[in-house]
């Protein structure tokens, strides 16, 4: 990573690293494909995770790797409560890992089968999906112990009212984790690769003009009146007054982007995270709550055929991106319509260098910036 602190006005050349950031929530499987007393193979920033609800429906994660010789568990037996190894039949807690049970061990052997642990990490269930807690890795060569507990719980899409719709999109994409997050906050791609003939064509091209601010782990497009080329906007845009519809979108460390966009009573707010599979493969998840015509069948429908459609214009453009990209081509990143990428590699950064000197974090940026682009 080599983003200098200051920018100028030349392209800067920039590679992009894989380097996968612990110490942080990411979603693993939407819940609705995760039955009770069930196993599924799930893989998080590259480690092999078993996946499973318990017999009262709660999620747990466990790394899927026996302690014992590293029999993958997935393929264990799992009786609502403990997980058992196919191959020596050890029995582990699914929700802490702990080492419940060694048959093979004879009555008056006395190893102490409890401070045996099988990797076990935070696990969640927030707005339908299960989110594990990766955290940073403990030293080399140690043993599991007990999981360790995250700060905080896991993100959560933001609400305005009780009653709301719930609906979400993924999308697997064979490109870094990088790649993936620079892609989605990428402002000039989309009259390329959005166009439509219901949507936009590229002649609707013009000139914008956004304020940023720096947040917490990240940034802000300050509260505004949408583009007139966003969707929920033009669908609020049927309901209220245009210039009453006020918008924020944020991103934070470690792959969050947030949007909400309100417009008196009626609200759209989504969560949309890009979650590090492997270094080569990352998957976007779209999280979105709403209340607009929750009481007309079809608009969540054409809604999500829209939101659909984008996201899969996004996976096949990087799709063939990735083809450029196997061969180490040197990058750049410009001007305004690429600052946003800039930050991000900042944050990054500036995230890790806190970490290694256990200092406060130093932002990137200084204060509120405006950016202009043509999109
Ligand atoms: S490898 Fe799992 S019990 Fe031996
Ligand atoms: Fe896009």
């Amino acid at each position: 990573m080599n983003a200098p602190m200051s920018d100028t006005d030349l392209p800067q050349r920039q590679a992009t690293d894989t380097l996968m950031l612990t110490g942080f929530w990411y979603r693993a499987l939407p819940g609705d494909r995760v039955q009770r007393n069930q196993l599924y193979k799930a893989t998080l920033l590259e480690i092999p995770l078993v996946i499973g609800r318990d017999r009262l429906g709660q999620p747990f994660a466990m790394r899927d790797a026996c302690p014992h010789r590293g029999m993958p568990l997935n393929c264990g037996r799992f009786d609502g409560e403990n997980l058992e190894c196919g191959y020596h039949g050890w029995q582990f807690d699914v929700h802490n890992g702990q080492c419940q049970l060694i048959p093979s061990l004879t009555a008056d052997q006395n190893l102490k089968v409890d401070r045996i642990y099988a990797g076990s990490y935070p696990c969640e269930e927030e707005d339908g999906f299960v989110w594990v807690y990766i955290p940073d890795p403990g030293p080399a060569g140690a043993g599991f112990g007990p999981p360790s507990e995250p700060a905080d719980g896991a993100p959560r899409v933001e609400k305005f009212s009780d009653k709301y719709n719930l609906a979400y999109l993924q999308a697997e994409m064979p490109v870094s984790i990088d790649h993936g997050i620079i892609g989605l906050m990428d402002p000039a791609h989309g009259p390329f690769v959005h166009q439509a003939w219901w949507w936009r064509s590229r002649h609707s091209i013009h000139e914008k003009k956004k304020n940023f601010e720096p947040i917490p782990n990240g940034f802000r497009m300050s509260a505004h009146t949408p583009s007139s080329n966003s969707a929920p906007y033009k669908l609020l845009r049927l309901y209220a007054d245009a210039d009453s519809i006020m918008t924020t979108i944020d991103f934070v460390l470690p792959n969050i982007r947030t949007e909400t966009i309100r417009a008196g009573k009626y609200w759209f707010s989504s969560l949309t995270t890009v979650t590090p599979i492997t270094r080569n493969q990352c998957r976007i998840d779209v999280v979105a709550a709403w209340n607009l015509f929750r009481w007309i069948p079809f608009v969540p429908d054409v809604l999500r055929f829209v939101f659909a459609k984008f996201v899969e214009q996004d996976r096949r453009t990087m799709e063939l991106q990735a083809e450029g990209l196997k061969h180490n081509p040197h990058l750049m990143l410009i001007d305004d319509a690429d600052r946003p990428a800039k930050w991000y590699f900042q944050l990054k950064a500036a995230h890790l260098e806190a970490k290694r000197t256990g200092g406060e974090m130093k932002h990137p940026m200084s204060g509120p910036v405006t950016l202009k682009w043509r999109s």
